[in-house]
């Protein structure tokens, strides 16, 4: 009897001077004082024949030796633990190099916008935002694009649930109306972003598609203005040494053109693309329609301004000789990193 106390006082002294030195010695101290065959639970058969009025403090110091077994291996396994995630302890070769990181690209519709807003920057233009989820009025009726116009049916709307008053934006062009009615003039500015068209119809065209709009408002615009501010941009972006403007017809200005670049055809690529023509479409454009001016509350009297719409998607095939449109929306990295400071 007095034996087993002797033999609990021994295990308190093993367990107070146990140093488990790694991982696998503390897992040997975990099997013999806390296992499912553990030291103590050897010892609990003796209880029977511990005298009745010590078998209070039997019990006690059986339950002191398991709690004082469990914190020693919570602290050490903690220990080891942090010591793994910090590495210390393990052979590190400081001179290995270091792991390769893939690092980003920018997406080519990126860049190609980046590169408009730069050249229209340069000759003083702002760049301004607006929202795609937008309302009737801005994107149509301020547009000079009444509800039974015809030209409606030349943007398949997507509507939003609730009716006709709100819509996704089907060009950049309601920008031109909310900056115009904040009446800060004169007015130089681009707004690039993203337009919606339900183009469901043709399988070849997308729903989503970016455009840059282009807006300067003062006294004293001129179409020659228009056709100079759109031939230093020709040149600084295709390199183009000719523009043309063909007469055309939007809401929102009068007159209206579309504007070309002579790129010829010398090359097969350069056959292609113009359809044997040597000339290639960029962008809508035309002189403010005095009815937009006062639907935004501006003077039509005094002042007069020019706008242009171009997307953004042909130029990026364009200029990165890109095959299918679908490419740029596939966010395939491989693609995608093809294009790492191209412009
Ligand atoms: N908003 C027209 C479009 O989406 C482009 C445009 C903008 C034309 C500004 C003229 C002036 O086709």
């Amino acid at each position: 009897m007095a034996d087993i106390f002797g033999q609990l006082n021994q295990i308190r002294a093993e367990i107070q001077s146990a140093a488990p030195g790694s991982p696998a010695e503390l897992e040997q101290f975990r099997i013999q004082y806390l296992g499912s065959k553990n030291i103590l639970k050897g010892l609990f058969a003796e209880m029977k024949n511990v005298p009745n009025e010590r078998k209070k403090e039997f019990g006690q110091i059986m339950n002191e030796l398991k709690d004082s077994a469990e914190a020693k291996f919570a602290l050490l396994k903690e220990k080891f633990e942090a010591d793994a995630d910090s590495g210390a302890g393990e052979n590190i070769d400081l001179f290995a190099p270091g792991e390769p990181m893939q690092i980003g690209s920018i997406h080519p519709i990126s860049m190609v916008m980046n590169k408009i807003i730069g050249i229209f920057e340069r000759i003083g233009f702002t760049v301004v935002d607006g929202p795609e989820i937008e309302t009737d009025w801005y994107n149509f009726t301020a547009m000079n694009t009444p509800e039974d116009h015809p030209a409606r049916d030349m943007q398949d709307t997507f509507y939003l649930k609730g009716g006709m008053e709100w819509l996704l934006r089907t060009h950049t062009s309601p920008v031109q109306a909310r900056i115009m009615e904040g009446g800060n003039l004169p007015i130089r500015i681009i707004a690039p972003g993203r337009v919606y068209r339900n183009e469901t119809i043709s399988t070849r065209s997308h729903c989503q598609f970016h455009q840059i709009e282009g807006l300067y408002i003062d006294e004293n615009v001129s179409f020659a203005d228009l056709k100079q501010t759109l031939f230093y941009f020709a040149k600084e972006m295709f390199g183009a040494s000719e523009i043309r403007l063909r007469p055309s017809f939007f809401p929102f200005t009068e007159p209206s053109a579309e504007m070309d670049i002579w790129l010829g055809t010398d090359t097969e690529k350069n056959y292609r693309l113009t359809k044997g023509t040597g000339w290639l479409e960029i962008l809508g454009c035309g002189m403010v329609d005095p009815k937009v001016l006062e639907n935004c509350g501006i003077d039509a009297e005094r002042y007069t301004g020019f706008a242009f719409g171009m997307g953004i998607e042909r130029q990026a095939l364009r200029l990165f000789e890109i095959g299918d449109i679908r490419l740029l929306f596939e966010n395939d990295v491989r693609f995608l990193s093809q294009f790492k400071g191209a412009i």
